[in-house]
């Protein structure tokens, strides 16, 4: 099984993060009282971090983005990347100074509310001191004008995220803290936004992004391409690749659909993105509607990567997919992009729901049941070796033991086998509306796991679901009852 492949590929190990440094000479300076501090003194800096239990550094405190605009150019021969980035956020907090996350890369000057603005960087902060401080509640828009060359992030085990270079360009993919290598940001699934993005890129050459193409226009021997996306999109989902595509564009029902595709992987992509407006009808029965407003997948020639990733409205491929793939990705559209995490600790809430969902279409599509597959998992006759079926028990899904084993094992399958106790205990029509009703109750916001158990409870009233949360999702060890 493929997915099987990808999925232990993707057993991460990801090094300790950037210790934070201290605004000091700015409190220093405000804290006497100086006229340089702008709109008087009332505002503090905003948190470097949302806390993540996983990434501490990941995100900022005291503000939300509710939009990001980006302009880029690219050049893969030079290797060189100018941008521009037009945040509009909103303070939740009176702030004196507050951080992006941007990982490498030159930043050239800062303005906030268009006048130019005091910065400093320490490893992936980004510190920006507007001349007078924000209120809370105040809309602001931030812009940074910075180039370089952007970083590939390297975890330990080998696998890669970030920019990743292709032999034709480039694969732009952010699970869980790459994005911050092309992109200033809020770069934590918390904070969504919609995004427009205009990328330049040398003709003959395509960009391809999430959502839908608004323009496309080639002058003086370079192609800009606008993409547009209108529904709240958490950072580690947007994407970029460039290179030589091949694009169809047809329609699912009334959804647009665009393919992009590395012209080696074309043949053997073809059969499987032909199953998209299929796999998606079935979806829409299972999971409700689709949430975004548009469709279609990307993908390209880059073996090395070994994972996929369900990049919003576009999931992206590293070579050609097979059907299971593709419906795992599919499904991530609604359980992890529409409804996403509130921290990286939730990784169960993406990987349990769309590693249930081939488990579902297996079962709806006369395969075994998702039953039959919970018992396989169950007495250890899935997996080839004895030793990847002991791996499921490693750990408890919502407790990973650290950063690097957020997309191990027991995340992906022991997190379906929880939906499989779940759907046990509260019959299949309750299960079913659990599943949509996750997706409608949570559509474009974040969930957690206690909203997940406290969710289930309020939809099968009666029924006592403790002895499950208590050995399948945070209980240690393989559950004694199947
Ligand atoms: N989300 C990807 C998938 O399901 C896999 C993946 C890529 C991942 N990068 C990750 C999972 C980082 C956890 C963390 O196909
Ligand atoms: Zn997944």
């Amino acid at each position: 099984m493929s997915s099987t492949q990808v999925m232990v590929s993707r057993a991460r190990r990801i090094a300790g993060v950037a210790r934070s440094v201290p605004l000091v000479p700015v409190l220093l300076v405000c804290s006497l009282g100086l006229t340089a501090c702008g709109g008087g003194v009332h505002g503090t800096p905003g948190a470097s971090g949302v806390r993540d239990p996983y990434f501490p550094k990941a995100g900022n405190g005291g503000y939300d983005v509710t939009h990001y605009g980006l302009r880029l150019a690219y050049d893969p021969d030079a290797h060189h990347l100018t941008g521009t980035a037009t945040l509009t956020a909103r303070a939740t907090e009176d702030l004196s100074a507050f951080n992006l996350d941007l990982r490498g890369l030159e930043v050239e000057d800062v303005t906030v509310g268009g006048d130019t603005a005091r910065f400093n960087r320490a490893g992936q902060e980004l510190t920006v001191r507007p001349p007078g401080d924000l209120d809370r509640g105040e809309t602001f828009r931030v812009t940074v004008r910075y180039s370089g060359a952007p970083e590939t992030v390297t975890d330990p085990d080998g696998s890669e995220e970030g920019w990743l270079r292709t032999t034709d360009g480039v694969l732009a993919l952010g699970e869980p803290t790459g994005s911050m290598t092309w992109f200033p940001g809020n770069h934590h699934p918390s904070d969504k936004a919609a995004y427009d993005l205009t990328v330049t890129v040398p003709e003959g050459l395509r960009a391809v992004s999430n959502g839908e193409l608004r323009g496309e226009t080639t002058a003086r021997g370079r192609t800009t391409s606008t993409w547009h996306s209108a529904e709240p999109m958490a950072s580690y989902l947007a994407t970029l690749a460039i290179g030589r595509f091949g694009v169809s564009r047809s329609r699912a029902g009334d959804l647009p659909v665009y393919t992009a595709v590395d012209p080696a992987e074309a043949e053997a992509s073809r059969p499987v993105l032909d199953r998209i407006p299929e796999v998606l009808r079935w979806a829409e029965q299972r999971f409700g509607p689709y949430p975004f407003s548009s469709t279609g997948a990307i993908v390209d020639r880059a073996p090395e990567v070994g994972y996929a990733l369900e990049t919003q409205s576009r999931p992206v491929f590293p070579g050609a997919p097979d059907l299971t793939l593709l419906v795992h990705e599919l499904a991530h559209q609604w359980y992890g992009d529409s409804v996403s995490p509130e921290s990286w600790r939730d990784m169960w809430l993406n990987e349990g729901f769309a590693t249930y969902a081939e488990w579902l279409w297996e079962e709806d599509h006369g395969g075994r049941s998702a039953q039959e597959t919970f018992d396989a998992l169950y007495s250890g006759d899935y997996f080839d070796t004895e030793e990847a079926g002991e791996a499921l028990w490693d750990f408890p899904p919502a407790e990973p033991p650290s950063a690097a084993r957020i997309s191990d094992p027991p995340v992906y399958w022991r997190g379906a086998m929880v939906l499989q106790k779940v759907r046990q205990t509260a019959g299949d029509e309750r299960f079913r509306r659990i599943l949509r009703g996750w997706a409608d109750t949570y559509r474009y916001g974040n969930a957690d796991t206690a909203d997940f158990t406290a969710f289930v409870e309020k939809q099968a009233p009666g029924e006592d679901f403790q002895g499950i949360w208590d050995d399948w999702l945070y209980g240690k060890g393989k559950p004694e009852r199947a």
